[in-house]
């Protein structure tokens, strides 16, 4: 295959949005697209390939953003119109470089958060391709939400029934949805993802076919789409797996790596990751129930506590300390971790990539959903694919330690563990079949190619 069909690729700028969007380009690059990602400046200079050496990749950037208050809108929206500000400045200029090399370009995918990006393709006569970085499930409440299908009874003990959904109570959709005033220019920002959902060339999803079976027919009997995920690197899955793994992409930068080394100190299956993602701001008191719940389990921790939350921590929990017990850090590479051997438990906040993660890395989760998606990434992990359990919280809202407790050993011990493991397991098989070659996901991604290369 030639590389003579080019596309740009334009992510939204935050971690749990860019890791996808690059994965995907890594596998279009793999399958003879070239592939330029378009993204702020100051984000490109996080880029990091493993090797050093191949250049299948090409980056481009638009100027950084600042962030200035503005009468009337709240904090996402200033940051939400002023990422758009940037990418519209920048990225005629783009294209026109990318002609004016030689090589022009065919498609823009773009996150389906930053919708507008279809107007950027048409007006520019380019083809769009939207990325759906969460999964199916969720895409399909803000689907009847822009529809205006979502009706839900606010009485205590609802049940909320959608087609090709499990029943779910009001706390399992994403807290945007059951409290609507928290956070209305997000809400409308994942409401917005399906103006385009029509007008746009091709709709990928970043989840598997069996995965989401019954959603994901159901939204096809909508409008075509394509599932290209889960988009964990293929060198973290099987070496065999066609695609590139050159590229990464950290918005943080961890202060040491002694934690790779203290793992291996560790026993099989013996190790507590805990990991809340890029994103969560957890309250000084859910801190502290953590902290104490994992002291008191039996089993060692590493904690990825980023910098911005280092303040929350009890006394005697220092970051980069290294205990027998426990490890803080203020990053990881998570996919080395989840990889490892001695890691046994997951305690997440259920983010969409790290749930993907520990479903193809085999690890077993306890899943304390933050806010967003997680509340409903969380009820598909404890009932529906049932590979982890899901803290309970009291009626002021925390998660005590002695719920964490109780979630810790019960998956990491016990018939209940044992079973959550086989699932784990038989999901990531079938995560494995489905990127592998001829596989459903790897199917799409190539018949996608087929369809750019032709357009
Ligand atoms: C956000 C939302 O919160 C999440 O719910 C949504 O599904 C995607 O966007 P985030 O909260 O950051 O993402 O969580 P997640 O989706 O899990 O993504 C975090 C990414 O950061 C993962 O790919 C994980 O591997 C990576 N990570 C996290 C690290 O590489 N190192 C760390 O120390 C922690």
């Amino acid at each position: 295959m030639g590389t003579n069909t080019h596309v740009l690729a334009i992510p939204f700028p935050l971690q749990g949005h860019i890791n996808p969007m690059l994965q995907l380009c890594n596998r279009l690059s793999s399958k003879g697209v070239r592939v330029t990602f378009v993204t702020t400046v100051s984000v490109s200079k996080t880029l990091q390939t493993k090797t050093g050496s191949i250049n299948l990749i090409n980056i481009e950037t638009v100027p950084d953003f600042t962030i200035q208050e503005v009468d009337g809108l709240d904090i996402y929206e200033i940051y939400i119109r002023s990422f758009r500000a940037s990418i519209t400045n920048g990225i005629s200029d783009i294209i026109k470089k990318q002609r004016d090399s030689g090589f022009p370009v065919k498609a823009i995918v773009y996150d389906s958060v930053i919708p507008w990006s279809l107007d950027i393709a048409n007006e520019n006569g380019l083809k769009g391709a939207v990325l759906f970085t969460q999964p199916c499930a969720v895409s399909s409440i803000f689907y009847h939400m822009h529809k205006g299908t979502l009706e839900i009874s606010r009485d205590e003990g609802s049940e909320v029934l959608l087609p090709g959904m499990p029943v779910m109570g009001l706390k399992d959709l994403p807290t945007l949805v059951y409290d609507m005033n928290s956070y209305p220019s997000l809400l409308r920002l994942l409401v917005e993802q399906f103006s385009t959902f029509e007008k746009a060339d091709w709709r990928l999803f970043n989840t598997f076919d069996k995965l989401e079976d019954e959603i994901l027919k159901w939204m096809a009997t909508k409008y075509p789409i394509r599932t290209i995920g889960p988009t964990v690197p293929s060198m973290y899955i099987d070496k065999r797996i066609q695609g590139n793994n050159d590229y990464g992409l950290s918005l943080f930068k961890p202060k040491t790596e002694s934690w790779a080394e203290w793992l291996d100190t560790k026993d099989d299956q013996s190790v507590i990751y805990v990991s809340f993602g890029s994103l969560a701001d957890l309250s000084e008191k859910q801190m502290e129930e953590i902290a104490l719940g994992l002291t008191e389990t039996k089993c060692s921790f590493l904690w990825v506590v980023r910098d911005s939350e280092q303040s929350k921590l009890p006394q005697d929990f220092t970051s980069d300390q290294l205990t027998e017990k426990g490890l803080i850090v203020n990053w990881c590479s998570q996919l080395e971790v989840l990889s490892h051997r001695s890691v046994g438990c997951f305690l997440t906040h259920g983010g969409w990539n790290s749930t993907l993660e520990a479903l193809v890395l085999g690890v077993p989760m306890v899943v304390m959903p933050q806010w967003t998606d997680q509340t409903t990434n969380a009820k598909f992990i404890a009932d529906v694919w049932r590979t982890g359990v899901r803290c309970k919280e009291n009626g002021n809202g925390i998660v005590t330690r002695e719920e964490v407790i109780v979630c810790v050993n019960d998956v990491m011990k016990g018939e209940r563990g044992r079973e959550i493991r086989r699932n784990v397991l038989k999901w990531k098989d079938l995560a494995i079949e489905a990127v592998s070659e001829g596989g459903s996901s790897d199917k799409n991604v190539t018949e996608f190619v087929t369809e750019l290369k032709s357009a």
